[in-house]
């Protein structure tokens, strides 16, 4: 099955070379890893950049409108690029894989025949032989939901190639939404959800942890519905998988996003009191603040549901940071539906969040729906929630002024002497004058504001630590 990676030229054989370059979610750097090391099994090597790839791998991501025609220009400039290669006797290799891949499939190479392979998502692992068939026939599609375990297909990654990541790795341990929300295509595109056993979760994480990964972040669509079997048959949720990971010496951290607000359980909620790994940070999107809103977006919450939901959280996690996306301008959002959407916000005072303009997508239902809201109303309803949004995000890093955060250390600062690292919040902090290696932990009194990061000075050992406030 292994095919060879070597291209022989004039001058004697040469390595061939792998560029993934990846759009979207965190699911997706994942995935790009993941299909980096399939194509480093086959003996490719990675590169930087697609001058030099004989191998081009773009992820897409298919959420909103321009990330599609991102990927179209994107092949557009790729197209030349083969011709310049081809012209200098080399093969460049194309494949368009992630959710565009799997919402277009075979249009894909209609409209940009450039493209040699489209692959899905969940057939990743099926990579070589899809070449394979390409280089046979010409092209190659395959945008099927295969029954086979893609994760458990994949090979392990290696500890060098860990390594060269980071101290800090995302996990997939779901995938897929059965939610159906009116404007998502994720249910379309990642197909039905499935949670990944815990044993399968636990040897990746133990696995990176050996390479040196001190942080790991729990990925998903909907992270908090994880459900996977444990080794006695039974059913863990996404808590009892937390406390799984946190038995794991040396795993310093654990993430977990995205979830959903009718999924926070009570023993998530005791999670975050109990497991010191786990970092007092929850990304909860909610949406839209109007009821109608909500209903017609089908996301099954009320805004009071949502803010419930929070009380409960910050009940059991007081300094918990608190992020949220947000779609304005949905069909048939009126200004007092988002008036509301701005008096949720003011409420509960995010730490940070993303809000997108409601994008229609093909084959969704809200694509469909009259009282599509006109583009300069969406942009206008935009700026005015992200002022606010803002506002709330600055508010809550100010409050860490002058307090004791705990930063893991991930690289060395923008200047000499400076280490670069991230508080417990997920807040970037810049440090000065600390002796600490990449990878420790090292407490951090905040000192001063930048635009995205803060600033932040030794302390002495007599110092108590302080949690930041829900401002
Ligand atoms: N599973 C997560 C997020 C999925 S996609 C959830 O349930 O919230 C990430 C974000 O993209 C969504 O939270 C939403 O805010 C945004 N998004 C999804 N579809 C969109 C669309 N059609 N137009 C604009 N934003 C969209
Ligand atoms: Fe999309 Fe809704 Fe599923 Fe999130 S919960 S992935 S927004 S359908
Ligand atoms: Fe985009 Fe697919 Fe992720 S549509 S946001 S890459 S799940």
């Amino acid at each position: 099955m292994t095919e060879s990676a070597t291209l022989s030229g004039g001058f004697g054989s040469v390595v061939k070379k792998v560029f993934v370059k990846s759009y979207g979610c965190q699911m997706n750097v994942y995935d790009a890893a993941r299909m980096s090391d399939v194509m480093v099994g086959q003996g490719y090597t990675e590169t930087s950049g697609a001058d030099d790839a004989d191998l081009v791998i773009l992820n897409t991501c298919h959420i909103r409108e321009r990330a599609a025609e991102k990927v179209y220009s994107e092949l557009g400039r790729l197209n030349e690029l083969k011709e310049q290669r081809r012209s200098n006797g080399l093969d460049t290799t194309i494949v368009v894989a992630g959710c565009v891949a799997q919402a277009e499939g075979r249009e894909i190479i209609r409209r940009a025949p450039v493209v040699d392979a489209v692959i899905g998502p969940q057939s990743y692992h099926r990579l070589p032989d899809l070449l394979r068939i390409a280089r046979e026939t010409g092209h190659a599609v395959d945008t099927e939901f295969p029954d086979a375990d893609k994760f458990g297909a994949l090979p392990a990654q290696s500890r060098e190639r860990i390594r060269s990541r980071g101290i800090t790795a995302f996990l997939t341990i779901q995938e897929g939404c059965d939610k159906f929300c009116t404007f998502c295509v994720v249910p379309y595109t990642r197909g039905a959800e499935i949670s990944r056993p815990v044993a399968a979760v636990v040897d990746e994480a133990s696995r990176l942890v050996e390479a040196g990964v001190r942080e790991v972040t729990l990925i998903g669509q909907n992270v908090n519905a994880y459900h996977g079997l444990d080794a006695a048959g039974r059913t863990a949720s996404l808590a009892g998988l937390v406390e799984r990971l946190a038995l794991i010496p040396g795993l310093a951290r654990i993430r977990y996003t995205t979830s959903h607000p009718r999924d926070m359980s009570d023993d998530l909620l005791a999670a975050h009191c109990d497991v010191p790994q786990l970092m007092p940070y929850l990304h909860l999107p909610v949406q839209a603040g109007s009821d109608r809103i909500l209903a017609a977006m089908n996301r099954k919450h009320r805004a009071a549901d949502y803010l419930q939901v929070i009380e409960r959280v910050r009940a059991a996690r007081p300094d918990i940071a608190i992020s949220s996306d947000f779609i304005v301008g949905f069909p048939g959002e009126s200004e007092a539906d988002f008036a509301d959407t701005l008096r949720l916000a003011a409420e509960v005072r995010f730490a940070a969040a993303f809000s997108f303009k409601y994008s229609p997508r093909p084959g969704t239902p809200a694509a469909e729906m009259a009282d599509q809201v006109p583009e300069p109303v969406r942009s206008e309803r935009l700026a005015r929630l992200q002022e606010r949004l803002e506002t709330d995000r600055q508010a809550f890093n100010r409050a860490t002024l002058g307090r004791v955060v705990d930063v893991l250390v991930e690289k060395p600062g923008r200047h000499a002497g400076q280490l670069s690292g991230k508080s417990p919040y997920l807040q970037a902090v810049q440090t000065s004058g600390i002796e600490a290696a990449v990878g420790d932990v090292v407490p951090v009194r905040a000192t001063a504001l930048g635009p995205n990061s803060i600033f932040g000075e030794p302390v002495g050992h007599d110092t108590p630590h302080t949690m930041v406030a829900a401002a």
